[in-house]
């Protein structure tokens, strides 16, 4: 199949990389004193929000969240760095992969406390899904891996579909 070419050309990895960062507060613990997990969902999809707007240059809209894994709990006052990029371009929706990290202040250690995907799609004013207009650069072999695995994850959520899940 012949390669997609983008009315204006492509963009690196780099460009769309976004970070926040946040403060753990007394309003974002849950019962059990730790970080609620909703709170970081928040988080993250702001995030991968602005990393897909960096992408497309237009306004986008969350199509889908999958493989949000909890790998370790965040506490109070732990500062939280929440690291979003793209990982693929479809059509008119594109897939970015979201790290979030524990980041001891006194050493600059990063702990990892989730992974998630999410798939923004690039909307019109009338909020209709538009043409993603630039291509992804891939640069390293890690893009090159997170872009192979990332058809593998389209046809998985594909399947799904289908399958009414
Ligand atoms: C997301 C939305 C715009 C898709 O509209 P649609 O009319 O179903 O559009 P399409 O079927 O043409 O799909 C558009 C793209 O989204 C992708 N997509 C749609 N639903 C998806 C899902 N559940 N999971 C993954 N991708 C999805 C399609 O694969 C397609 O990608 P491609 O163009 O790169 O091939 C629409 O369902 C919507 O507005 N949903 C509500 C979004 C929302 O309110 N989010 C929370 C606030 S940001």
């Amino acid at each position: 199949m012949a390669e997609r070419t983008y009315s204006k050309g492509k963009k690196s990895v780099s460009d769309s990389l976004t970070e926040s960062i946040k403060s753990v507060r007394y309003e974002d613990i849950n019962g059990v004193n730790r970080l609620f997990g909703g709170r970081l969902m928040e988080w993250i999809d702001e995030t991968a929000g602005i990393a897909a707007r960096r992408h497309c240059g237009g306004d986008v809209t969350t199509a889908c969240v999958d493989q949000l894994t909890f790998k370790h709990p965040a506490f109070l006052n732990d500062v939280v760095v929440i690291v979003a990029a793209v990982t693929y371009v479809g059509h008119t929706s594109m897939e970015v992969r979201v790290d979030s990290y524990a980041e001891d202040v006194h050493t600059g250690e990063r702990r990892l406390i989730n992974v998630a995907y999410l798939t923004e799609v690039c909307v019109d004013e009338k909020g209709k899904p538009t043409p993603v207009e630039y291509g992804l650069s891939l640069e390293t072999d890690e893009e090159r891996r997170e872009n192979q695995d990332a058809l593998k994850r389209i046809i998985f959520r594909k399947t799904r579909a289908a399958e009414g899940f």
